[in-house]
């Protein structure tokens, strides 16, 4: 069942009236939320900017698709509707459905599987497995804050961070390494957010045996949120790894290729010991009815999923080379956003603020490089046109000799 916005506002009764128009204007919340988030975590203004009628704001501050899924998925999610009253258990596809389906994608049985409410709850419930006050967490800095804030605030365990490594700003394996002995968890992003960066699929497997030698009880949480959209050839995925050794697990995401960050899908792969464990934290029914047929649909078409990472490949080295003319080095992004270092002129801080107050939304600040380094979600190619403006007059050309790379 095709059904278009305007049918499907008019199917829940807003359609033309003045309730339409205020369930539209709420969207524009998220923002607010976003922008006061980022306060909390002290690297936005907890404000949304004010911008002259009619200007909409271009949002490149938290890596999303901004494109969206594509009509596979939103059928599939809009032909969910009428069976909206029931329970998951009773409609189809199943969770076991989806679980199968994953599984059968990347060599493994439904018991290797475990859904999350995105990927978050996974990171979260790996976390809850692995960690004690005891048993402390391993992370490279900067990396997706998730993890260490849940272990921090919620389970009152150590974190011990090992920085990128301050050239190449790839994530340091060595110095990662260095600290899991008696670990309960090491954590690491590959590709790592914000600087974008991968480790090779080699050095990522000698790692992963050298932690096994080293600390054999030690969990290894693998989040390849942004696989999708490298094009490195020396990376792979770590499923494989994760299938054949105890403790590791990898989560992926449908929240950033696949356009589906409301949906709140993720999941995660391990040996099936592993993933009982964590899947004795899962909430029941955790993942809803529409958010299973939306993944569904979306695993069925990898083509939508290839489309998007050309198009993004595309844009970002647009985006690249504009701020490169500019004379700001990026790394060598292998994601949906671009770390950038505008040291030699502001802050994230400063830039950030600049380009809000124009109507560009860029990301938080990420210590502790955020006296030098920015993070630019990758938009349309026209929103990366109208956004490197905005960076040019912000910015402004540099002038001093410095390469711009390294902290
Ligand atoms: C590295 C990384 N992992 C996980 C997530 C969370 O994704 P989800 O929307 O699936 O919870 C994000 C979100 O930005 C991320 O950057």
């Amino acid at each position: 069942m095709s059904v278009s916005r305007r049918g499907f506002l008019q199917g829940l009764g807003l359609g033309q009236t003045t309730h339409a128009s205020e369930f539209l204007a709420a969207r524009g919340h998220e923002e607010e939320v976003a922008f006061a988030m980022q306060g909390r975590q002290g690297g936005g203004r907890g404000m949304r900017p004010q911008l002259p009628p009619g200007v909409e704001a271009i949002r490149i501050s938290s890596n999303e698709n901004p494109l969206g899924p594509g009509k596979a998925v939103i059928d599939a999610i809009l032909g969910k509707f009428p069976e909206a009253n029931r329970y998951p258990f009773n409609s189809t596809p199943l969770d076991a459905d989806l679980e199968i389906l994953i599984a059968k994608l990347n060599a493994g049985k439904r018991e290797n599987v475990v859904l999350g409410v995105g990927s978050q709850e996974l990171l979260k419930n790996a976390a809850r497995v692995f960690l004690s006050p005891t048993r402390h967490l391993v992370i490279p800095s900067p990396t997706y804050g998730d993890p260490a804030g849940f272990a921090q605030n919620q389970l009152k365990v150590t974190v011990k961070t090992a920085p990128v490594d301050p050239k190449t700003l790839k994530t340091d394996l060595g110095a990662l390494l260095a600290l899991v002995k008696g670990a309960g968890l090491v954590y690491l992003c590959n590709p790592n957010n914000p600087t974008a960066m991968i480790n090779s699929a080699k050095d990522m497997s000698d790692f992963i045996a050298e932690v096994r030698k080293t600390s054999p009880t030690t969990g290894i949480l693998i989040d390849e949120a942004y696989c999708d959209y490298v094009t490195d050839k020396s990376f792979s995925t770590a499923f494989p790894v994760a299938l054949a050794t105890p403790n590791v697990i990898v989560a992926r995401t449908m929240s950033k290729a696949y356009g589906m960050a409301g949906v709140r899908i993720g999941y995660a792969i391990g040996q099936a010991e592993t993933i009982r464990k964590m899947a004795r934290y899962r909430m029941p029914y955790n993942v809803n009815t529409f958010g299973v047929a939306a993944a569904v649909a979306s695993l069925k078409d990898p083509q939508h999923i290839r489309d998007e990472a050309a198009r993004n490949t595309a844009v970002r080295e647009f985006t690249i080379k504009a701020l490169a003319d500019l004379g700001y080095t990026s790394s060598d992004s292998q994601t949906n956003f671009i770390f950038t270092n505008i040291g030699k002129t502001m802050t994230a801080a400063a830039f950030r603020e600049g380009c809000a107050a124009k109507g560009v939304m860029v990301g938080r600040d990420f210590p502790p490089l955020e006296k030098t380094w920015a993070r630019i979600s990758i938009g349309t190619m026209e929103e990366m046109q109208k956004a490197t403006e905005v960076f040019r007059s912000v910015l402004k050309p540099a002038t001093t000799t410095s390469s711009g790379k390294g902290q």
